[in-house]
């Protein structure tokens, strides 16, 4: 089979009518930035299924704007932690964090590609909109946006989390099994350590409704992040950019962009010359380059002081972008973002570069991962020096990027508007 079809197929296959898994197995439910990326590669073959993988995911939308990372449509006992853990309080079983907003980005380019979903897009517009409000309500610091969970991040175990990791203690979380590690190689997974961690910040958030006054006050870990600092930055421009076209006042989300372009400026760390993540109740910087520096031209930011260090990680690496500098102590090539190369974060940073003219680099970076993936098909991640495919496999947001961009395709076939 061509691997375009084979693409096709693995969303397809992952699809549950309304909504795809990530992958079999290791992510059984639905997850909100795996889910946009779904919607715009369904887009490139069957539209109406892909505005429909937006509405199913804003049917989870909680009361204050906040869209889950999770929704449990169907239990599975073979993920933990589930909903009886999360105790969200929305619509639909859910998780009680969120993650990258990229979804805005992604329906600006299916709008583009199919038209019409113009009223599909129109009636999505207003909850995106929600949701941009809720995180500039809740989560600036210095107008940066903060996670205040590894996971809401999507680079759960990034070495970014590791000093607000230290801070959070552990007493008294219980006895809990974890099912990751029974669909994926260990080695490749996030450690005890870290789960313990993360389970005791759902444990903070449960004990308080998910109420983000009072977490707040409780939780140790908020840290600024580059992730969703440049994601948000980028959707609100499109969700501007959308709303214009639509007749809609866009007056708040152009302030919101002044906000933002304020606060990444915040995350720039002189000393590694590269967007980093900065505790938010130290105001330490964290001194950690990651594919997450390297989203700021995706953001609109058109900074030359930030592209040696990024180049310097690419040369560093055989395919692509490392999740984590191959030259720094602590680089694991094969554990999930302490080192392996994404092709989501690829297509992110690299369709960023093609945007602000850096093509030299995007062109190396969809090249490498387009052969990642002919090389050894369409898995989670890769190890950056080697290429081996790690991870689950069959991943629906990996295809996504084969039929949006990284495929050997013709550009005007390509999801790329
Ligand atoms: C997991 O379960 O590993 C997910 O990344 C959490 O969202």
């Amino acid at each position: 089979m061509r691997l375009h079809d084979k693409a096709k197929a693995i969303l397809r296959q992952n699809d549950q009518g309304g909504y795809t898994l990530p992958t079999f197995g290791l992510y059984p439910y639905q997850w909100n930035w795996d889910s946009a990326f779904a919607a715009w590669g369904f887009t490139t073959f069957d539209p109406d299924r892909g505005w429909r993988e937006l509405e199913t995911l804003f049917s989870g939308q909680w009361d204050d704007g906040m869209l889950p990372h999770i929704l449990f449509h169907r239990i599975d006992p073979g993920y933990f932690p589930g909903p009886e853990v999360w105790q969200g309080r929305g619509p639909i079983p859910s998780s009680g964090i969120t993650q990258p907003p990229v979804a805005a980005s992604f329906m600006a380019k299916m709008l583009v590609m199919h038209p019409d979903g113009k009223t599909r897009a129109r009636a999505l517009w207003k909850k995106l909109k929600a949701w941009h409000a809720w995180f500039m309500e809740w989560r600036l610091d210095q107008g940066a946006v903060c996670v205040t969970h590894p996971w809401e991040a999507g680079r759960d175990n990034a070495p970014d989390w590791d000093s607000a990791m230290r801070t959070i203690d552990v007493t008294g979380i219980g006895e809990y099994t974890r099912r990751d590690t029974s669909h994926v190689d260990p080695s490749m997974r996030p450690t005890k350590y870290d789960y313990d961690r993360y389970l005791k910040l759902v444990q903070l958030g449960a004990s308080v409704n998910w109420d983000q006054r009072e977490l707040k006050k409780i939780n140790p870990f908020r840290v600024a992040d580059p992730t969703m600092t440049f994601t948000l930055l980028r959707a609100n421009r499109d969700l501007r950019d959308m709303g214009q076209s639509f007749g809609e006042d866009v007056t708040q989300i152009e302030n919101w962009i002044k906000t933002l372009e304020d606060g990444a400026k915040t995350l720039w760390n002189e000393n590694i010359k590269g967007y980093d993540s900065r505790d938010a109740h130290t105001g330490a910087f964290n001194g950690v380059l990651s594919n997450a520096s390297a989203l700021c031209w995706y953001a609109g930011i058109d900074n030359a002081e930030a592209r040696p260090a990024v180049e310097r990680m690419m040369d560093a690496a055989t395919y692509g972008l490392a999740s984590f500098n191959p030259e720094a102590d602590g680089f694991e090539p094969l554990r999930y973002w302490r080192g392996p190369t994404w092709p989501i974060m690829n297509f992110l940073v690299g369709s960023g570069m093609e945007e602000m003219g850096i093509s030299d680099l995007a062109d190396r970076i969809r090249t490498d991962t387009r052969h990642l993936m002919k090389l050894n098909g369409f898995a989670e991640y890769y190890d950056p020096l080697t290429g081996k495919p790690a991870g689950g496999d069959s991943f629906t947001w990996t295809a996504a990027v084969w039929l949006g961009w990284a495929g050997d395709f013709p550009k005007s076939e390509r999801g790329v508007a």
